[in-house]
């Protein structure tokens, strides 16, 4: 089977584009039956279930792409086997233009970062959305509207190359925390050391 996003997203006009600018070889590579690229390993699951949002790409009926950012707690997008994975998708503005378009075009696409490692994990995929006003949106803010279910079709890991490092507060917090003790022991050392030259004493 060939890279399964490139047989996707390499349609005849991407093709095309590739030979007029010079990279038909590098896209052949991709292309032929050496990969596969539709079957989450561990790599794919850790990085999906470590993540606490996404971009999610849907088509409208009218063929406009809409892409939407879904934020929770992190481990709310989860992995249900290594071809389908899952989320809770909260209230929010009450547009629904998501999932409108769901309903016309089941198709997504996925983009999921983590910034502070400089990694890019893109998903294409199915979506079937499962309403309730039940659903316990598991330590998430706000009230689960539905489950949508993504059946993978293709995934493709990202170039690390122009990916800014960016962290959360939560993810400075924690580096802060290591260089506030740092500074709170360099702070009495200098602390001592001032009172001992005070004292005359050799340091
Ligand atoms: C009160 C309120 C709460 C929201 N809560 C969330 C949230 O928990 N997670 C999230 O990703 N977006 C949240 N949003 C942002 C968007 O409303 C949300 O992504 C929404 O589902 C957009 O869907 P749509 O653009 O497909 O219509 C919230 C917005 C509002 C006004």
């Amino acid at each position: 089977m060939a890279r399964a996003f490139a047989e996707i997203a390499f349609t005849p006009a991407v093709r095309k584009q590739q030979g007029h600018n010079g990279s038909r070889h590098y896209a052949d590579l991709l292309s032929d039956d050496r990969h596969g690229g539709d079957r989450l390993g561990d790599a794919e699951r850790f990085f999906v279930e470590d993540r606490d949002g996404f971009y999610q790409a849907t088509v409208s009926e009218t063929g406009w792409p809409y892409v939407q950012f879904r934020g929770g707690a992190r481990g709310f997008l989860r992995v249900i086997d290594e071809r389908t994975i899952a989320y809770a998708d909260l209230r929010g503005n009450r547009q629904y233009i998501s999932v409108g378009n769901l309903d016309g075009n089941d198709r997504v696409c996925l983009i999921l970062m983590d910034y502070p490692n400089a990694r890019r994990l893109k998903i294409w995929g199915r979506a079937v959305t499962f309403e309730s006003d039940v659903i316990d949106a598991d330590g998430a803010d706000g009230q689960a509207e539905r489950i949508v279910v993504i059946h993978i079709e293709a995934f493709d890991w990202n170039c690390p190359r122009h990916i800014p490092r960016r962290y959360t507060a939560e993810e400075a917090e924690t580096e802060m925390a290591v260089l506030r003790q740092k500074n709170a022991a360099l702070q009495a050392e200098a602390t001592e050391l001032r009172r001992r030259l005070a004292q005359g004493a050799s340091v």
